[in-house]
């Protein structure tokens, strides 16, 4: 399948390598509106550089594009590819507003092809482990998971777009926070009510929320406390728990440990094994985490090719891109309301 990149920023170049590397995609562009970035993505191919997508859309035999460009930039690209005919694979998150969202899901439905969404943390490895435990049935039926997900600020930002809302469409749950949000949404089938606050009383940004606590209902009524935080004293850090009849499991980073405990039934010994991912721990070292990424990159882009086959995948469609933004836009309105808010169940 032939892909253009739009975006070559840090993301972007390693969805350009993610292409490269795999024998089943050729990468045959990279638009930037800076051509240094786009001429780094395709040194030593044969793949063009644009200024311009639309140019880019006119390449002969191009079946699919990937938008890492900055988030609001998001939809006129992600709808642009849509109407020319191709499949999209869109970073998080996939837009600013709910209504942006739908303008770009309503574009999908009206040209029939794949829409899908960088939610990469589903092929952490830790996260993998644990979405196998809870999907094997070892720690039997889930009760109720425990969702966080932060960072220690604001020098974590390089630009605006990245933190200072409208652009940045949030604070914490719109950036690190996404990514948690797609999580119980993945591991629970989806997220029908929400209920929570939102602050930004420490760093102060308008708009931006600094902190986020939440409780999030599945449609069978499962329960998950969610926490996105931006005051994170210890640095960038996320977790992720299921708690069940038989056991719980945690997949967390970093470093990238997963920890699973079962009993077989009330008074059996129980059991604890941790699981530490050596070989992330010793390859982000060597090669920082941008290494681990490009890992994730990959097995997200062979699924995006079974995706636009119309196979099942674990890869995030762009309904879960939508509802991730939604869900944080409940946080938004609850914390006005004082109410818990009820989505429409997809
Ligand atoms: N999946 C993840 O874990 C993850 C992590 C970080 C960022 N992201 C997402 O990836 C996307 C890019 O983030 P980044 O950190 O690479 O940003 P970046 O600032 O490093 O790079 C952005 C690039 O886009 C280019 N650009 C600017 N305007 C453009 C336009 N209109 N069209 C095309 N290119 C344009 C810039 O010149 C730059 O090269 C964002 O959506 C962001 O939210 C995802």
């Amino acid at each position: 399948m032939k892909f253009v990149v739009v975006g070559a920023g840090t993301i972007g170049q390693l969805r350009a390598q993610s292409i490269r590397l795999n024998p089943a995609t050729e990468l045959v562009g990279v638009v930037d509106p800076v051509p240094a970035a786009a001429e780094r993505a395709v040194a030593g191919s044969t793949a063009r550089t644009f200024t311009d997508l639309r140019t880019a859309l006119e390449l002969p035999g191009l079946e699919a594009v990937i938008v890492s460009s900055p988030l609001p930039a998001h939809e006129e690209q992600v709808v642009a590819a849509l109407e020319a005919g191709k499949h999209v694979l869109c970073e998080k998150p996939l837009g600013n507003t709910v209504e942006s969202c739908q303008r770009m899901l309503a574009a999908a439905a009206r040209s029939g092809k794949t829409l899908a969404t960088g939610f990469n943390h589903r092929y952490y490895p830790s996260v993998k482990y644990l979405t196998e435990v809870v999907r094997s049935g070892k720690i039997g039926a889930i009760d109720h998971l425990r969702i966080f997900g932060a960072h220690d600020g604001l020098h974590n930002f390089r630009t605006d777009w990245q933190y200072k809302a409208p652009a940045s469409g949030g604070g914490a749950m719109m950036d690190v926070g996404i990514h948690m949000t797609d999580l119980a949404v993945h591991l629970l089938g989806d997220v029908v009510e929400v209920y929570g606050v939102a602050s930004n009383r420490i760093l102060q940004v308008p708009g931006s929320e600094d902190n986020a606590v939440a409780i999030f209902k599945s449609p069978t009524g499962i329960p998950v406390t969610y926490h996105a935080a931006w005051t994170e004293w210890k640095g960038y850090r996320w977790y992720v728990e299921a708690y069940g009849e038989k056991g719980m499991v945690r997949a967390y980073y970093a470093p990238m440990f997963n920890l699973l405990i079962t009993q077989e039934r009330p008074g059996a010994p129980r059991k604890k094994s941790y699981q530490f991912h050596f070989d992330v721990m010793v390859r982000e070292k060597l090669k920082g985490w941008t290494s681990t990424a490009l890992l994730t990159f990959q097995e997200e882009l062979r699924d995006f090719l079974g995706m636009s086959r119309g196979e099942r995948t674990n890869l995030a469609t762009g309904f879960d891109g939508f509802r991730a933004v939604e869900i944080a836009s409940a946080v938004y309105r609850s914390t006005r309301d004082g109410q818990p808010v009820r989505l429409t169940p997809r």
